[in-house]
This record gives C-alpha cells, structure tokens and sequence, in this order.
C-alpha cells in the first residue's frame, strides 16, 4: 500500500496530504498574536452556510453566494435578504470544546461556525503570517475575509495556513466550520470511549515570520550514540538556499554554522563531550538558539537517548522501569471538557508524580502541546498515540493516508522533545490482514520520520493454547513494535480480582512488556467489601492483587493503569454510578483520590524504576 524513500525525505512527501504544509516547528516559542477568547458562533445542523438547498457547497459556485456563512455577508440595504449574522451570534470561548460551555450543546455533534473579527499590521512588509490552530475536532475548512485557506481533518493535531495574500490591516474577518459528527471511515471512527468534544478545542494564533524562515528542525542525540547531536534544519521561503544558519547552545559552548543546500536544507551533526542528558531525575534542558539574518528562534531541547535491549528499555544507556498511569485530555477542574493549559498540564502531571510516576501515556490521541512541554521539565517520560482506535476502516486507503497524517502531525510536533519517548500506532486493534498492513505501514513511517524514538500500540491478550489461566501475546504486530505493550481487565471484565492470582503470563517475545491498561471502576465514597462493584474497596483490591500478578511477569518493564482520573464517555450510562463518566479513574472527576490511588503510590515507593543491578553491563 505505502512507497517508502530515504528517511528524512518521508518528511517531506508527508507535508502535502490534507493540502497544506506542515506547520512551522516551535509556534511554541514563536512570536504569535494570541486569537483565543470569545467567538461568535452558530450552530448548523443542517449545514445551511455551507450547502445550497439542492446540497451543492456555496464554495463551489461560479459566484459565491452571500447564504453561504463564510462570506460574512450585511444586508446591503432594507431590502436585502440574509439569514444569518455573526456580530447579532451568541460568543463561547476558545480554545475550549462546546460540549461543556452550552448546554444545548452537550450531546450536540454537527457543525458549528465560528466568527472572530480582528486588525493586524505586520511588523515588516516583507514578513509572512500564518493562522495557527493548536487543534480543532474533527473536520474543518477555514476562511479568512471570504476567501478559503483550506481544510484540516483529525481532531487533535496542529494546523496552519498562510494569510499573508489576504490580512488586511483593518476589519479582518476568520471563519472557521468545525463539524465533529463521527464517520465509520474516520480516524477515530464511529465508536469510542471518550466524549466526542467538538470545537475549536486549542490555542488559535497569529505567528508572523521573516519572508524567509526557519520552518523545520529535528536536533536530537543519534539513538546509538550519546555524543552526536545529528539532525536538520530548514528554511521555507523564496531564497533558502546557500543560506547561513547558526545553531547555538550557549551553556555547551556549542556555536555551528550551517550551510543550506538548494532546498534550503542542511543536515547536521555535531559531537558533544560533556552534555547532562535528560531523566526524570534531572529534567536538563538546553537553551537552543538558531539564528539566521532575519529571525532568532529559541527553543529549550533535552537530549537524551531510548532504545531496548531484549526484555529492557534503557534511558541514556540505564534499564529503566516506566512507572506510570493513562490519562485522557480532559480538564482536572470540576466540569471538565477538553484541557488545553499549561495550568491544567501541570495539575495532571501534578497528581502522576504525586503516585510515584516517571512516565504517562496520553490515550488514545495526540494531545496538547502544554502537557509535553511540561512533562520535558518534569522529568516525565510520554507515550504519544496515533488515534487508531478498536476497529477502523482498515480497507479504506483515504482513511489510511488520514491515519498517517495525524501521526506524522504529531511526530512533527514533538519530534524535538525528550520526554517523548514511545509513539504508539493504535489501541486494540482486532488483527486481520488488512489491519496488520495497515498499522505495519504506519510503522515503517514512523520509523522513517523519526529514527530515535520507540514503536508500540495497545494489543489485547489471548488464552495460551485455549488454557483460560494462561495468557500470551499472539498479535503478529507484537514483531513489528519495539515495545510489547498490552491492556488486560482481569478481574474486571474478566472475572473478579482473586483470578489474578490464578493466572500465568506466557510471553514468547523477547521485547520489554508494559502492561499499558488494567483497572476497575468505582464511585468516589461508595464503600462495601472488596467484592463489591463500584466500591472504592473493589477497586482497590483489584489493584492490589493485579500489581502482585504483573511483578511475575519476566520481562515486566512498565505499567499504565487504566487511569488516572475519571473522565467522560457517551458508553458510561449507569444511573447513580457512572452518569456519562467512565468511573476506573484514580481521582474522581471532582479530584477527590480514591483508595485506590494510595495502593499504587505505595507500589511506585517501593518499586526502584532504576533496573542497573540486574542488568548485563
Ligand atoms: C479499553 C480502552 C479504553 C476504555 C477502557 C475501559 O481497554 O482502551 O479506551 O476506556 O478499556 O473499558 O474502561
């Protein structure tokens, strides 16, 4: 299905996919006019701004008539007629999702059109700018001043377009359709356990740049040698090449001074002797500055190297045990929704060093960007996932390249950050020829767009030789992942907690294995013996007697528990206990911490994440 060609030329072919270019790399730290706060919106079921009434999309009209929303269109004169007005709309905030700002909203999945009106004078003639969407969920297609910029699909990865051609110093108007409605050949696709919040869900920023920029970069240790800084540079623009880029990391006394190539390229490589590489011990980040004649570009980079060795994942050369817990996007403050702060990264990350964590997986989709910058100066390792999840379109080849593209959407978004150290390609996944092709290619691209991080995704177990006590891996995608990472529910949706103390794992692959899901629900300050569902004590138990379970396991070499705050989910309908939120959280949705939350603490003291003594130097 997928051609493959030299590594770092994957990146390139990759850009093109949803018709724009990938966006710049670190609008992070860029300068940036911030679009967030209140919108005007409008709700449209029937898509009415979009659609003509024989469903014929406006756009695609010779003349563009004033019905459709993206034209912003007054009544010229008394006469005039026109059904719509923005500036007459009711606001909501951005970023954030709809779901729990309106209630009329709650369950709503459709399209909703945002307005947000403003000014703007360049700093430069000469310059460029670009609208930058943090994320939006799912689909959209955006206008500035009538005219179309484009279209992003895949609900949780950046975007940009350039509007140089179109800003106007005064009266600009962005519009933007955001439709969340779910779709069998989507990516995720119709059935998921997390609510589908829509809307324009991340940050929203204007970054101006010199004419010509520095657009990409990729400056990490070679995976195989802690004192090579290896990587590339690029410019965009209409003269990149023969062009002088200066790298700098002041407090390495490291200046290097690079030469573009004609595609306004240049590769890298620079030997270091006495770097501090990132753990969770020491969170080193380096102050990286790129300069050309036109723009400085600051960025804080870790370096560190991850790779396995038979059953053990070594950070920085060192066996290491991932101590660890899911979670999900969503807000740690009381009514939750999408998160999207550094305030609320560093409340999540708060409570998963609080348990003993060294390491989080952020299911089952890329999330904000906040959440890995924080984990970088944590100390806090990341699994990232691509948001093939339970059964997608397999066959579907535009929901292939759409699965791609959001994987290659988060590779380049993070590619630079040490806290990330495991991509995941999917999460229980049924195996079928056509889903293993399909998650074997997204592999291959990973691999070939980012050589120094680890491959894995969420299998699912089956009985060894039909024994219902012994259970094995036999995923043929366990051969192509670097981690062998599974989620298992014994003593949940598999009988209750004492089974674990029946069962034997039998796992042929000489990989490390992280259990990457296991848990119970249960409702904050329902108590009854540990027998009894949706207690606290139930769930404790459950905890209890699987962490003694998975401990015998060999090859053992990380755990994320299934999770780490209850969150909420369109499957989670039980009255009186669940009430639209999947309840196997750790910390309720009002942040009180369940028993639960005390046993695995007490199992992460005791647990040493350092595994030198019983590794072969
Ligand atoms: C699954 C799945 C999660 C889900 C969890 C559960 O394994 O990966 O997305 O929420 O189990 O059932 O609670």
């Amino acid at each position: 299905m997928m051609k493959n060609i030299a590594s770092f030329g994957v990146l390139l072919i990759s850009l093109t996919l949803t018709g724009q270019e990938l966006f710049l790399q670190n609008a992070y730290n860029r300068i940036a006019t911030s679009l967030n706060g209140e919108w005007n919106y409008i709700v449209d079921p029937y898509e009415n701004g979009f659609y003509d009434y024989r469903y014929e999309p406006f756009e695609n009209a010779e003349s563009v008539s004033k019905n459709a929303f993206f034209t912003n269109s007054k009544p010229t004169d008394k006469t005039d007629l026109i059904e719509y007005d923005f500036d007459k709309a009711p606001l909501i905030k951005v970023p954030g999702d709809w779901n729990t700002q309106k209630e009329k909203l709650y369950y709503y999945e459709g399209t909703v059109w945002y307005k947000k009106s403003f000014d703007y004078t360049k700093a430069h003639d000469s310059n460029r700018v670009f609208v930058y969407f943090g994320a939006a969920n799912y689909e959209v297609d955006i206008y500035l001043n009538g005219e179309k910029l484009g279209k992003h699909v895949g609900g949780f990865t950046p975007f940009q377009f350039e509007v140089s051609p179109l800003l106007r110093e005064k009266d600009n108007f962005l519009i933007v359709k955001v439709d969340n409605k779910r779709k069998r050949e989507a990516v995720p696709t119709l059935n998921t356990d997390w609510w589908n919040y829509g809307g324009l869900t991340r940050d929203v920023k204007l970054i101006e740049t010199p004419g010509t920029y520095i657009n990409d970069y990729f400056i990490q240790l070679k995976k195989d040698d802690n004192r090579l800084i290896t990587g590339y540079l690029e410019l965009n623009g209409d003269d990149v090449s023969n062009k002088k880029i200066t790298l700098e990391i002041p407090e390495l006394k490291l200046k290097k001074e690079l030469l573009t190539n004609v595609e306004g390229k240049a590769l890298l490589e620079i030997k270091t002797k006495k770097i501090q590489y990132w753990s969770p011990e020491n969170p080193k980040l380096y102050e990286v500055l790129l300069r050309t004649d036109g723009e400085t570009l600051q960025d804080h980079i870790g370096f560190r190297t991850i790779n396995t060795e038979g059953k053990y994942i070594l950070l920085n050369g060192e066996p290491t045990f991932l101590r660890g817990i899911c979670l999900h996007e969503e807000s740690p403050n009381e009514g939750g929704g999408r998160a999207n702060s550094q305030e609320e990264a560093r409340k999540l990350l708060g409570w998963a060093k609080e348990l003993g964590c060294n390491f989080v997986r952020l299911a089952h989709y890329p999330h904000n960007e906040y959440i890995i910058r924080e984990a970088d100066k944590m100390g806090i390792m990341v699994w990232e996932e691509d948001p093939v999840y339970w059964t997608i379109d397999w066959e579907n080849e535009a929901t292939y390249r759409n699965a791609e593209n959001q994987l290659s959407e988060v590779i380049h978004r993070d590619k630079n950050r040490a806290s990330v150290i495991i991509w995941s390609m999917a999460n229980e996944t049924p195996t079928s020829g056509a889903r293993n092709e399909f998650l074997g290619s997204l592999a291959e691209h990973a691999r070939q767009m980012d050589p120094t991080r680890l491959i894995s995704a969420a299998l699912e177990i089956s009985r060894y030789e039909g024994n219902p006590t012994t259970l094995t891996i036999s995923d043929s995608y366990a051969d192509v992942v670097d981690v062998l990472s599974f989620n298992q529910y014994i003593g949940w949706y598999v009988g209750t907690p004492e089974l674990a103390q029946r069962i034997t794992w039998k796992i042929t692959q000489d990989k490390p294995v992280i259990i990457s899901e296991f848990g119970a629900g249960a409702k904050y300050g329902f108590h009854g013996d540990a027998l009894t569902r949706w207690s606290e004590e139930y769930q404790a138990d459950l905890y209890k007697e699987t962490l003694k379970m998975i401990d015998k396991i060999e090859k053992l070499q990380g755990v994320t528990p299934w999770i780490l705050k209850d969150f909420r989910s369109p499957r989670r309908l039980l009255n009186g206990i669940q009430d639209d939120y999947n309840r196997k959280g750790l910390i309720s949705d009002k942040g009180e911490k369940k028993q639960a939350f005390f046993v695995l603490q007490d199992y992460y003291q005791k647990k040493p994440w350092k595994m030198s003594n019983n590794f072969p130097k």
